[in-house]
């Protein structure tokens, strides 16, 4: 089966293969999702960026409604309830309406992708999601002319969220996407990891994945997805707008104003944690350049 778009992931000292496989190709080559493990330790080799481990990705996380510790979602998401969750779509869509996940997934094609991933804090993980493509959840719900970005809300409940009880931001997380960047292919919406649902620590049911961006622009939990024609607000930008900008495209050669961006910790190396130099775009410049094309990136970071 043909890739739909490839990955070439490269660092100086990592095996440039393909860093994500869908659920089709895997389904197409081989036996069943249960080789994803096997295909990313034989295909990366000893150096390459290997899938974290589900125990990695689900124990160090960030979710400062349960605390801003990376242990506290783990320890603290377990009082998120997830059942019956409703997500609004509206704004400039054709189909406004409160849907359920299923509902607002129904038809579609799950897949199953390996995408890396990179914090602002410098660590980085490679975390195999499943999910959809948000472009097609919003071509349900039918995107209007003149919609310019896509806005993101996570769920405001207190009782069921203690890090909402401390200011550590404008609460409810809110995030922002330009309309093509939504839509672009290798934005989705993930509702698992590891073929498994989502644990509440990583976003549960259902969240955004944006892998050119910084880990923060992924927000959790969804509850509100909004077209609009203005920048929407993003939490991290209104707390800090010197820090973090609208765009929050990985880029080495911009620094945070308080640490270098251009090198970062790999997860779950343990003793051996290595330090790799960072990516353009995380490593999908030549799939997500194009989208910048003009614009000054130290500006719009
Ligand atoms: N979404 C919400 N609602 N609240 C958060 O605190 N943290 C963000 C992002 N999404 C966050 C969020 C940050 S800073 C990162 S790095 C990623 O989630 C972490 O995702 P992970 O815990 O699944 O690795």
């Amino acid at each position: 089966m043909a890739f739909r778009w490839k990955n070439n992931l490269t660092h100086a000292d990592v095996t440039p293969e393909p860093l994500w496989l869908n659920r089709r190709q895997i389904m197409a080559g081989l036996a069943g999702s249960a080789a994803i493990g096997a295909i990313g330790g034989a295909a990366f080799g000893q150096d390459a960026l290997e899938p974290n481990s589900y125990e990695d990705i689900t124990s160090y996380n960030n979710f400062y409604e349960f605390g801003t510790g990376k242990g506290d979602p783990a320890q603290n998401a377990h009082t998120l309830i997830t059942e019956g969750w409703e997500i609004v779509v509206d704004g400039m869509v054709e189909n406004p309406g409160t849907y359920s996940v299923a509902q607002l997934t129904d038809g579609l094609t799950e897949e199953e992708r390996i995408y890396r991933f990179r914090c602002v804090e410098a660590w980085s993980m490679v975390v195999p999601w499943n999910g959809f493509e948000l472009k097609d959840i919003l071509d349900k719900a039918g995107v209007q002319d003149g919609a310019k970005y896509v806005a993101f809300e996570t769920a405001n409940r207190p009782d069921q969220m203690p890090g909402l009880r401390r200011p550590v931001l404008n609460w409810p997380y809110r995030e922002g996407l330009r309309l093509d960047e939504a839509m672009h292919p290798l934005t989705m919406m993930a509702t698992g990891i590891y073929g498994k649902p989502m644990p509440n620590q990583n976003g549960a049911p259902i969240r955004l994945v944006v892998p050119w961006k910084y880990g923060f622009k992924s927000i959790k939990s969804i509850v509100r997805i909004t077209l609009t024609d203005e920048e929407p607000f993003t939490s991290w930008n209104d707390a800090n707008a010197r820090e973090y900008g609208f765009y929050s495209n990985v880029n080495p050669n911009k620094d945070h104003p308080r640490w270098s961006q251009a090198s970062e910790r790999v997860i779950g190396g343990g003793l051996f944690a290595k330090r790799i130099p960072t990516l353009m775009f995380n490593g999908y410049e030549d799939q997500v350049a194009s989208l910048y094309d003009g614009m000054d990136l130290n500006t719009f970071f």
